[in-house]
């Protein structure tokens, strides 16, 4: 990230999520707060008719639609399960690690006053991020904002200064992140989220392939979306091979719920639409519990 603003691509992601509300007939996740969330010149260009019928035109959703759908994709992918493990009453903290723009504690809070919200970010981004927040209405109660820079303290000892309870199951949503962390950060992150994390807690979380291992359009596109973050100083850097990730997380304690391909992500989430977006084969949605 470029020290001293906000999260460019957290910006981008609120963007995409204020199109697909607007602009789709049947969102697959509705933000409605997302179009105040972002910056001003993308609510410019969100406001311009003739833009926003280019986003959406035929070309552009078999395109940037991939786009599209991995931020809305992952989205509802955590809530699904959040909400989930709310419904069996087993979970009473929800960590959003590099929370970004996202808008649960403005759609979701005051439905679930017991549950006990972190939103845990680059204090660069959280500064923004708390400023709109109270520009949109109240902050609930059971909401508290933690900062950290993963590339320099643990996110336990950032914990530490907030009210999570070790003792409790806790769901973890990390999204839309470890593409721009070193492997080693992302790895070292859950290996002390795993010490942290009461028996039964959960993780979510999303990771890319390397584009070398793609074909055809989501290579080139992959390609393209790489030179494009690397343009707004966030460049993904993050990769994993399935196979090693899994390994790995097992031997920190976790058991591999579900890891769901591209393929996979668009069977469950995007099938047979009308915008015909489809989730793209860069990235991969994987949920994890702590035995
Ligand atoms: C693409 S945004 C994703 C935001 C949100 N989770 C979403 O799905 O839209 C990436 C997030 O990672 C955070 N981030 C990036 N590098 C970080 C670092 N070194 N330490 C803490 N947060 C970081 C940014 O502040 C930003 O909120």
């Amino acid at each position: 990230m470029k020290a001293g603003r906000i999260s460019r691509t957290a910006e981008a992601a609120a963007a995409l999520r204020a199109n697909h509300h607007q602009n789709s007939s049947n969102p697959v996740f509705s933000d409605p707060y997302a179009f105040e969330m972002t910056n001003g010149r993308w609510r410019k260009l969100l406001s311009n008719p003739i833009f926003c019928k280019f986003l959406n035109s035929a070309p552009l959703n078999q395109s940037l639609g991939r786009l599209t759908a991995q931020v809305v994709g992952r989205s509802i992918y955590a809530e699904d399960w959040l909400l989930e493990a709310l419904d069996r009453g087993e979970i009473l903290q929800y960590v959003l690690v590099g929370a970004g723009l996202d808008s649960f504690v403005l759609r979701m809070a005051e439905q679930y006053p017991e549950l006990k919200i972190f939103e845990v970010d680059h204090p660069d981004t959280q500064k923004i991020k708390i400023h709109k927040l109270k520009k949109l209405g109240t902050i609930p109660s059971n909401v508290e904002f933690v900062s950290i820079d993963f590339e320099k303290e643990k996110i336990s000892d950032a914990l530490l200064r907030s009210s999570y309870d070790s003792k409790m199951p806790a769901f973890f949503s990390w999204l839309g992140t470890t593409h721009y962390l070193k492997p080693e950060t992302t790895l070292a992150t859950l290996q002390n989220i795993a010490s942290i994390a009461h028996l039964n807690s959960e993780v979510v979380m999303d990771y890319s392939i390397d584009y070398k291992q793609l074909q055809g359009i989501e290579r080139i596109g992959s390609f393209a979306i790489a030179q494009f973050t690397r343009f707004l100083k966030e460049p993904l850097i993050g990769t994993f091979t399935s196979e090693h990730l899994h390994q790995t997380v097992e031997k920190m304690g976790y058991v591999v719920l579900e890891d769901l391909s591209g393929t996979e992500i668009t069977k469950r989430y995007f099938h047979q639409r009308a915008d015909q977006i489809r989730h793209t084969q860069a990235t991969h949605l994987i949920h994890l519990q702590i035995v």
